[in-house]
């Protein structure tokens, strides 16, 4: 049975001292809940990924890079290797966040092999895609996604998606307090695992967990994790505080 996610993207937030507190108080609040089929992960940036790591051993707290590079070393500076994350314990890599395309440049092609790297290095995979909003009112969001899904993981085999999650964010909900519906989310998330059906058939589109982000809040979470095919959420603002945070991982 495919799991429940909730998964806090901390992007270019939280220093040191900030990272400590938080990874404790949802320790404790994991520690608290016994929850069974759900699995929390948190995403701090780069330089305190080894702390938050450390802090979260003997605890179901699972940590993830919010990027990495496709190489495995080299010149290329001011980036970090799928070995380099493996070597401090990192187990989950965030990839294709829509401010990475949209602020980094980063295309399907270049995602794909990342996408790669982070296999072959056995890494865990939260797959992010989205429309923008001129998409949507164009009608165009299924065909957008559709692609950017193609375009970056259907090279790939079958079983590569045992360690594959997708994050469905559509970009105008990123950050703007505005988010998808919940009968919008199941609609694209019942979308995209007939795309994965369709390409892998229905035991692995069963088997993949489909997280929906953009704005969940605690007010929000509920409702958008009743739907069928949405497997839980990837959450930027609101993870940011551990009481929200964890408000939103009992919605479960
Ligand atoms: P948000 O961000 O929850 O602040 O909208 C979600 C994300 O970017 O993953």
């Amino acid at each position: 049975m495919r799991k429940n996610i909730v998964a806090g993207n901390w992007k270019m937030n939280n220093d040191l001292k900030a990272t400590k507190k938080l990874v404790k108080q949802i320790r404790k609040s994991i520690k608290k809940s016994e929850l069974e089929n759900t699995r929390v992960i948190v995403a701090p940036t780069f330089v305190n990924l080894a702390t938050a790591v450390k802090r979260s051993k003997k605890s179901k707290l699972e940590v993830a890079a919010q990027n990495m590079h496709q190489a495995s070393n080299g010149a290329f500076t001011g980036e970090i290797s799928a070995d380099m994350l493996k070597d401090i314990g990192v187990k989950i890599v965030i990839l294709g966040h829509s401010e990475r395309r949209a602020y980094f440049g980063e295309t399907d092609a270049l995602l794909a092999e990342k996408v790669d790297a982070a296999l072959a290095n056995k890494l865990e995979i939260i797959f992010c895609f989205g429309e923008e909003l001129a998409d949507r009112k164009a009608g165009n969001e299924e065909a957008v996604v559709e692609s950017q899904i193609k375009n970056a993981l259907f090279h790939l085999g079958a079983d590569a998606f045992k360690n594959i999650v997708l994050a469905y964010e559509p970009v105008w909900a990123i950050g703007t307090g505005e988010t998808a519906s919940p009968e919008q989310a199941q609609d694209m998330h019942a979308f995209i695992r007939k795309t994965l059906a369709d390409k892998y058939g229905n035991e692995v589109a069963d088997s993949v967990s489909i997280l929906y982000g953009g704005s969940v809040k605690p007010a929000n979470a509920k409702e958008i994790f009743s739907k069928a095919d949405v497997d839980g959420g990837l959450i930027g603002g609101a993870a940011l505080n551990a009481k929200d945070f964890f408000a939103i991982v009992d919605a479960f």
